[in-house]
């Protein structure tokens, strides 16, 4: 039966008796065996289906943690800087509990699904005009102020949740990855995995370690370049960052693991979103398909061994993002008159010659 991050993961989370028992049932995705691209890449290739949580994005299982803890501590409010799944979850589980949700957004550059969430859910939203990190830098003050519980991943209950889907990926696949790649914005989510294979490593529930490969978008890539970047370009606005916050965690993870941080393109990209939906039926974000870009270009550049063991971890929905799926597509509808012969003359054009 599926309890929460908080039930199931109890022993390995900072709660006790005092946490509220909020839960949307997160957690508990599926690992889908990635047929097509794993004959392609000559690996075993694994897809994390982060999507399939309740408000669609792994950010669920960090958030439960925050928002509980927060509510437990005696806060009533709740407030976060967004490229938008975070304040989508956010405002779901303040709504639950019935707390105050203010979010800061870059304004014109959340997906149209994420921000219908937030306001959806209720949610106070304030449309900055300046990135995420100029919106990060501003709430990370307004906290140090006010009354106002800080849910972004600079939240350490946040890191908490968010390991756990490192246990479910060793559960399911039954051992531990060679490979996690996993896309890297704030660098939150990169910092949680490698804390979770440590933990459930040192718990004698693993006997080895993967290695972890993030993967920035080129325009927003300050890790790889190694300095914060101050206007953050990418198609993938999940991960339009250029400064994360969890830099230097990441940088551990990367190292202690033996992987690497690299960049792909909004080219690559934007192959890897459509590639993956039509050929494994699994509709991710862009900002998603940076880990299927990076092992994709990790492919060409002779990186992979053959019969390896990768998880790519696809962090949130496609349908969060609708726009980028019409445009990118360049789809237009091919319009049909209420007629059954034109119908089937649209469906076999062939016949008609
Ligand atoms: N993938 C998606 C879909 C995201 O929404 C994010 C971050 C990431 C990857 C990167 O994760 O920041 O832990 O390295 N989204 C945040 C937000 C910033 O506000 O929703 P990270």
């Amino acid at each position: 039966m599926r309890t929460g991050i908080l039930e199931k993961y109890a022993s390995f989370l900072p709660v006790s008796e005092q946490t509220p028992k909020l839960t949307l049932y997160e957690g508990e995705t599926p690992l889908i065996f990635a047929e097509q691209l794993s004959d392609e890449l000559g690996v075993e290739l694994y897809l994390k289906w982060e999507g399939a949580n309740p408000t669609g994005s792994f950010k669920d299982r960090g958030m439960v943690v925050a928002v509980a803890k927060a509510v437990e501590e005696g806060s009533r409010a709740i407030m976060c800087a967004s490229t938008g799944n975070t304040s989508a979850s956010a405002a779901a589980y303040a709504a639950r509990l019935g707390l105050r949700c203010l979010v800061v957004i870059p304004h014109n550059y959340v997906a149209m699904g994420k921000l219908s969430q937030a306001i959806m859910y209720g949610a106070e939203i304030l449309a900055l005009e300046g990135n995420f990190d100029q919106a990060l830098a501003m709430v990370r003050q307004v906290a140090a102020e006010q009354p106002i519980t800080l849910v972004n991943s600079v939240n350490p209950y946040r890191i908490e949740g968010q390991k756990t889907a490192a246990f479910e990926v060793s559960d399911q696949l039954g051992q531990v990855p060679d490979i996690l790649a996993l896309p890297v914005g704030n660098a939150g989510n990169i910092t949680a995995y490698w804390k979770g294979f440590v933990e459930y490593h040192e718990h004698g529930y693993t006997s080895t370690l993967p290695k972890m490969w993030g993967f920035e978008a080129e325009g927003a890539a300050a890790i790889v370049q190694g300095k914060p970047i101050e206007k953050p370009e990418t198609v993938a606005t999940a991960i339009r960052i250029g400064n994360p916050a969890s830099w230097e965690t990441a940088v551990q993870a990367r190292d202690q693991s033996n992987g690497l941080i690299d960049s792909v393109t909004d080219q690559e990209i934007l192959a890897a979103y459509q590639k993956l939906a039509k050929s494994e039926g699994v509709f991710a974000e862009p900002g998603s398909c940076a880990s299927i870009a990076g092992v994709i270009k990790k492919k060409a550049q002779g990186e992979l061994v053959a019969g390896q063991k990768v998880v790519c971890v696809l962090t949130g929905n496609g349908l969060k993002d609708p726009q980028t799926a019409i445009q990118h597509t360049n789809f237009q509808p091919k319009v049909v008159p209420f007629d059954y012969q034109a119908l089937v003359s649209a469906m076999l054009p062939e016949k008609d010659a």
